[in-house]
């Protein structure tokens, strides 16, 4: 079975001042979903909330997964508890190798006693990063030094496909791809599919979309989902940008600042 992450009326502050105006949301194992939006709508706000960045202060609503409360854990515990967040940016981490990143942040998700094989571990990582087509000198260089944008990206796929989350949140992941990154990270993707995996996917291209069917599509403007829907809606904002939704729902500026 799957898990459930619920977001109720979620309001975030930062700084004192208010981005995220009432968000709904509910992502399922086995379902992907996708949150689109043009710059400065909150998408990045949303999802640092939900990994519990200090710097955004909830300000009402709730975020549960499996009706446990998220926004009572700290960022570690959220991780344990099977969330996943692939960050628009991320960060570099020197001194501390790719492959000692990954096999610690295994283990702090298994009890004592449990932990990963060293065998087992390469084993999978080394399949892993053949999967996405890595140069597998990146398992021993320090995290995400001196990375290109392309490669910080398939890092933080490698990241998801080994530690197996129950939810993920990916923000931007196919930023500065170019069309052979963007096949092999929505592979990726794809191929962890299944009713034990959902997946908030949220980029303001359509084009991820198309190597990564979405079940759900959202829109953001001015701190809200204003408009939800199935893939065509993807399809209909990559022919008519967003525009016409504005006008639709009488918005004129869709940025947070409004
Ligand atoms: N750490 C931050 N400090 C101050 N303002 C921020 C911060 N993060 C986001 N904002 C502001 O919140 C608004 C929404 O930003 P963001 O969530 O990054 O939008 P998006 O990801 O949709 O482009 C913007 O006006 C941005 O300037
Ligand atoms: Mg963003």
């Amino acid at each position: 079975m799957g898990s459930t992450l619920t977001i109720k009326d979620l309001h975030v502050s930062i700084d004192g001042k208010e981005i995220l105006k009432g968000v709904n949301l509910e992502i399922k194992g086995g379902e992907i979903h996708a949150v689109m939006g043009p710059n400065g709508t909150g998408k990045s706000t949303l999802s640092s909330a939900i990994m519990g960045h200090p710097k955004y202060e909830i300000t009402s609503g709730s975020i549960t997964l499996d009706g446990e409360d998220v926004l009572e854990m700290e960022v570690d515990e959220r991780a344990r508890a099977g969330l996943f967040l692939a960050m628009q940016y991320p960060s570099e981490i020197s001194g501390v190798t790719n492959a000692d990143f990954l096999r610690s942040a295994i283990n702090s998700r298994r009890k004592e006693g449990e932990e990963i094989s060293l065998m087992k571990f390469i084993r999978t990582m080394d399949k892993s990063m053949e999967l996405l087509e890595m140069d597998p000198n990146m398992a021993q260089r320090y995290l995400n030094e001196g990375f290109s944008g392309g490669e910080k990206k398939r890092n933080e796929i490698l990241q998801l496909t080994m530690l197996e989350p129950k939810i993920a949140i990916l923000d931007e992941i196919d930023s500065g791809l170019d069309i052979d990154a963007l096949k092999v990270v929505s592979n990726g993707i794809n191929n962890m599919r299944g009713d034990d995996f959902g997946c908030l996917i949220i980029t303001h291209y359509q084009r991820l979309l198309n190597y990564i069917t979405p079940d759900h599509v959202h829109v953001m403007m001015a701190g809200r989902v204003v408009k939800s829907g199935g893939p065509e809606l993807a399809h209909r904002l990559e022919a008519e940008g967003y525009d016409w939704i504005k006008q639709e729902l009488g918005i004129e500026d869709e940025t947070v600042e409004a």
